[in-house]
């Protein structure tokens, strides 16, 4: 039996600083390339959340020595080439990123596997990704015609060949998968964006000594190059600041200070949204390490307006839709979220979840195909809130709670630890609590 939380903060005023934990995209991709390239590497700031945890196990399970002593993790690897066959399948969990990304990994090593993940992840389109590495000679089957969770990779003697790929989802795991499979390939392996996606992939495969050129949403990978091991130091989430951010901007009086978040161009779409907005932010300082730029900013109640949100702004913020549709239903006015079909084969159908998670509150949101219409302001009740063992949609309920007139019942709440582990003491602190 699941548990509840229930929780409520009466309009609280927020305040103070936080650290949010490790970026997942790039604590996912540190573990991955550690594990590819020869020798050590020394991640600190990881995420050790469930999602990026199942990452590490798996890479266990091909032979790397991994230690992790909380968000530091030591990799000590024989290289991709070197690694052993798993005495057991590679489960993924409810991570879409591990299963993906592992599948453009594995189709270039000399590993045989199954992988298989948790409900959710077996109803998720792996075709995406299976499609393109066929053409580059991977060996991915599937019982199943439509290429779902478990599927079966079988990379000895396979030589794999690079490919012109025009990636037409807007996906970085559909690009990264290809780009891991193309480091392994004969050739020049391009793929071609027209919206582009999150680069961090890009970033860390240069960072570790690959051959990476990037122009204008075409990536362009050199196989062949040997890695070395590295250190990397992951930034701050800005995917789960978004949260905290949202509820910042949302309650009268608030201000709330980030630091070291991660403000990568192609994941800061929440920034340009919230001062849309109209949501003061200021951004204190800035680092930029490794290709990933990251800084202090400072997030504080001003008004609330509604906004369109569409087109290529969509890939630099497709996790943080839930939390702004929250936001949107304070704001005075309509907001229309567009172009945005992704969200209904992410870990649920998050346009269907939020619809109806919100509406049971009290907003007023209407589901389209690829978005929502938000109508506001509307004052929201509390009561039960579904997560849909979806961290963003249990996260969208904690913050809810802050201006709902009842209480609110977070169910299966434990799901919150695939991203942000601490996220309820950070949601205490913040209400001074
Ligand atoms: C991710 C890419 C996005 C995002 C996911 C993490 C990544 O998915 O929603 O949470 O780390 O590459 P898509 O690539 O499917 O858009």
């Amino acid at each position: 039996m699941n548990q509840s939380k229930t929780v409520h903060f009466n309009n609280k005023v927020l305040s103070g600083t936080i650290a949010v934990p490790g970026d997942k995209s790039i604590s996912h991709r540190a573990v991955m390339l550690g594990s590819i390239a020869e020798g050590k590497t020394i991640i600190t700031g990881f995420l050790d959340g469930d999602d990026c945890l199942r990452t590490i196990e798996m890479f266990k399970q091909l032979g790397v020595k991994i230690e992790r002593d909380g968000t530091t993790v030591l990799i000590d690897s024989p290289g991709i080439k070197r690694w052993k066959n798993p005495t057991a399948e590679l489960y993924a969990g409810n991570s879409g990123t591990t299963a993906r990304l592992m599948l453009g990994i594995l189709a270039g090593s000399n590993i045989s596997a199954v992988m298989t993940g948790d409900e959710s992840l077996s109803g998720r389109p792996m075709d995406r990704v299976t499609l393109p590495l066929r053409n580059m000679n991977a060996n991915i089957k599937s019982d199943i015609d439509t290429d779902l969770l478990p599927l079966k990779i079988t990379g000895e003697n396979i030589e794999l060949r690079a490919i012109d790929y025009e990636n037409l989802v807007a996906s970085a795991q559909v690009k990264s998968a290809i780009l891991f499979a193309g480091l392994q390939a004969e050739g020049i392996t391009i793929v071609r964006e027209k919206t582009i996606s999150r680069d961090h992939t890009e970033q860390m495969l240069t960072h570790f000594g690959a051959k990476v050129q990037t122009d204008m949403g075409n990536v362009s990978i050199t196989g062949g190059t040997k890695l070395y091991g590295s250190s990397v130091d992951v930034p701050g989430d800005v995917s789960s600041a978004a949260f905290f951010m949202v509820a910042a901007g949302m309650i009268k009086g608030s201000s709330v200070t980030f630091t070291n978040v991660g403000l990568n161009p192609t994941r800061s779409g929440i920034i340009d949204v919230l001062l849309n907005m109209g949501v003061k932010i200021e951004i204190l300082n800035q680092t930029a390490e490794n290709g990933e730029i990251s800084g202090t900013v400072k997030v504080s109640h001003d008004k609330v307006k509604p906004t369109v949100i569409s087109g290529a702004l969509i890939p630099r913020l497709i996790d943080e839709l839930p939390i702004i549709a929250l936001l949107a239903t304070q704001a005075e006015g309509t907001t229309i979220i567009k172009d945005a079909a992704e969200l209904r084969v992410k870990e649920t159908d998050r346009i269907a979840a939020v619809t109806n998670e919100l509406n049971k509150l009290g907003a007023n949101i209407e589901a389209t195909a690829d978005g929502m219409i938000i109508h506001g302001p509307t004052l929201l009740s509390g009561g039960k809130m579904e997560s849909y063992g979806d961290h963003r949609l249990g996260m969208m309920a904690g913050i809810a709670s802050l201006i709902t007139s009842e209480p609110v019942e977070i169910e299966d709440p434990a799901c919150i630890d695939i991203s942000y582990p601490t996220f309820f003491k950070d949601l205490e602190k913040i209400a001074g609590n």
